[in-house]
């Protein structure tokens, strides 16, 4: 079958002052078209490493990566990308934060702003349009994300933690949001967490990292029919699986899949 996106062999080494730090250590990996797939593991393993990879904002040591039958070698609009921390331009307003994208491209302006609106109606925050950033709550700063991360139709969502940051009732909310987003869009959606419940609870499939020189231990099919209940019998069995192959010792895990 063809493959929206391949990580063969994929090795990260930084050059630090005391040497060199092997962040990811023969990472494989292989992405189906409309897929949701979670990317989970422990702290400092390399997850934002990899998704910046896959961005083209920065590149593997040794490794290919391909995206639609191509190597990725640089950026792209192609490719949207919500970060870890809220990162919208604080000097914008909502609006030309989503037009950002379109504008570098070259768009015009109408244009720009009517895929904006559309992207910005799609978050739910039609009515915001003029706000700067710091007039919104975190949870409605990512939606801006998102909606900016959309706006270039990218063939490809690439999301860091983008629910870390804020309160456990909005994160929920969020996730519901981004769920439909993904029933209406079709994209591909990498997804990096810390949350086993968070994976749970989204991903088509989990891959599950290990620590530091990380590879990956497993992938794991999510087969809960969709919309899922958090605390379900079945979520709670995967949770506990997805826990056990998480405290595995690299050594003892690494697989190529
Ligand atoms: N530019 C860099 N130079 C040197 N080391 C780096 C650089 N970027 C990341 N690292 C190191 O690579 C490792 C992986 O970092 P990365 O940010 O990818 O981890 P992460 O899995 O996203 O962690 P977290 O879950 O805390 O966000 C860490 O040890 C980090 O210190
Ligand atoms: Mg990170």
């Amino acid at each position: 079958m063809n493959h929206k996106l391949e990580l063969q062999h994929i090795t990260k080494t930084y050059i630090t002052e005391e040497g060199e730090m092997t962040a990811l250590d023969g990472v494989n990996l292989e992405v189906k078209p409309a897929e949701f797939l979670c990317i989970i593991g422990p702290s400092g393993c390399g997850k934002t490493t990899l998704l910046r990879m896959v961005a083209g904002l920065d590149h593997p040591t040794s490794g290919t990566i391909i995206l639609d039958g191509k190597e990725v070698k640089c950026a792209s609009p192609d490719r949207g990308m919500v970060f870890q921390e809220f990162s919208l331009f604080p000097w914008r307003k909502v609006l030309k934060n989503v037009e950002f994208g379109l504008e570098i491209s070259g768009m015009r302006d109408k244009e720009r702003q009517a895929i904006a609106e559309k992207y910005i109606a799609l978050v739910g925050l039609q009515g915001f349009e003029n706000h700067y950033p710091y007039e919104l709550s975190g949870g409605m700063k990512q939606r801006v994300a998102i909606a900016r991360a959309l706006a270039t139709e990218p063939s490809i969502l690439l999301m860091d933690e983008p629910f870390g940051s804020v309160d456990a009732q909005t994160r929920n909310i969020l996730q519901e949001e981004l769920l439909e987003i993904w029933a209406r869009t079709k994209k591909t959606i990498l997804f990096v967490t810390h949350s086993v419940d968070e994976a749970v609870y989204l991903a088509d499939r989990v891959a599950v990292m290990s620590a530091r020189p990380a590879c990956l231990v497993k992938c794991l099919a999510v087969d809960i029919p969709r919309p899922r209940k958090r605390t379900s019998a079945e979520a709670n069995e995967f949770r506990a699986k997805l826990l056990m192959w998480l405290s595995l010792e690299r050594s003892k895990a690494c697989v190529t899949v």
